[in-house]
């Protein structure tokens, strides 16, 4: 029986970090999960046979039945399961199609809980689920509102289900990151340049994250910047945080 650790959206940022990092563990292959195959391809390049392409489209639920079917096809022993895949865009939500949403719900919430429903029965004790929820989690944002609740969602839900998989000994860390450096920040919006503090690299996300998750942490939040703001949600009122957030973000979304 393989061991095997799933990672969606391998060939972006923090995914393909997380892809590098897992490699040094004693792992037979890496299931990399995402829709472009020359990306998929370029990935297996830079890091050999070990790596296992996956074309599955995230944000529909007939394609993510195709890794169900994998998976009962195979039967791999699951290390790590990494439920990376996410998508976000800013803007008022009242200018998102109904297509937009759809997908962004799918992707970010349903797809990660019917993975993790999928792989299960395929983990033992000391197996990892990383949920890669945000620290846009916090507390409600607007002009990124969908997202942040798609987010809020994921990291209850990743650690209700650590507690229920306690018996079981297998742990799912809510990981929750502030800006990392990787292409789904765009460098501006509506020709104004967007500052994004506290910007750190996907290799210090990743390699924090599968140190708290080792640990059996259920929530993980790298860099002093990010637990600050982890610590301010939590003492201050979420209204006035939303509002300076708002007032930050509002010139960016506006023509
Ligand atoms: N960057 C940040 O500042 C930041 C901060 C906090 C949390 N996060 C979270 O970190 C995770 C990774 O983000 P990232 O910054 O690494 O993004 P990224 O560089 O844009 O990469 C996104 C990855 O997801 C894949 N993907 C997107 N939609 C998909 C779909 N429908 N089906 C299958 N694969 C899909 C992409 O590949 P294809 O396009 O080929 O499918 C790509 O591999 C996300 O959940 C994000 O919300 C990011």
């Amino acid at each position: 029986m393989s061991n095997i650790a799933v990672v969606t959206g391998a060939t972006g940022g923090l995914g393909k970090a997380f892809v590098a990092e897992l490699l040094k563990e004693e792992i037979d292959e890496i299931w990399a999960v995402a829709r472009s195959e020359d990306k998929l391809g370029a990935l297996c390049k830079q890091y050999g046979e070990r790596i296992v392409p996956v074309i599955c489209d995230l944000s529909n639920e007939s394609e993510v039945k195709k890794l169900r079917g994998l998976l009962e096809e195979k039967k791999p022993n699951i290390l790590f399961l990494i439920n990376n895949a996410g998508m976000a865009k800013m803007g008022k939500i009242i200018d998102f199609s109904d297509d937009e949403i759809s997908n962004t719900i799918e992707t970010n919430c349903k797809t990660p809980v019917l993975l993790c429903q999928y792989a299960i029965p395929y983990m033992s004790a000391g197996a990892r689920i990383l949920n890669i929820s945000s620290a846009s989690s916090f507390q409600p944002n607007p002009y990124i509102a969908l997202y942040s609740a798609t987010k809020v969602f994921l990291r209850s839900y990743s650690r209700s289900l650590n507690y229920e998989l306690q018996e079981k000994g297998i742990v799912s860390t809510a990981v929750c990151p502030g800006w990392i450096d990787t292409g789904m920040l765009k460098s501006e919006q509506n020709g104004k340049r967007i500052r994004f503090p506290g910007l750190v690299s996907p290799e210090r996300v990743v390699t924090k994250a599968l140190k708290d998750a080792k640990k059996g942490k259920d929530m993980s939040v790298c860099s002093l910047f990010v637990k600050y703001e982890h610590v301010c949600s939590k003492i201050y009122p979420q209204k006035w945080i939303m509002h300076i957030w708002g007032k930050g973000v509002k010139k960016y979304v506006e023509d």
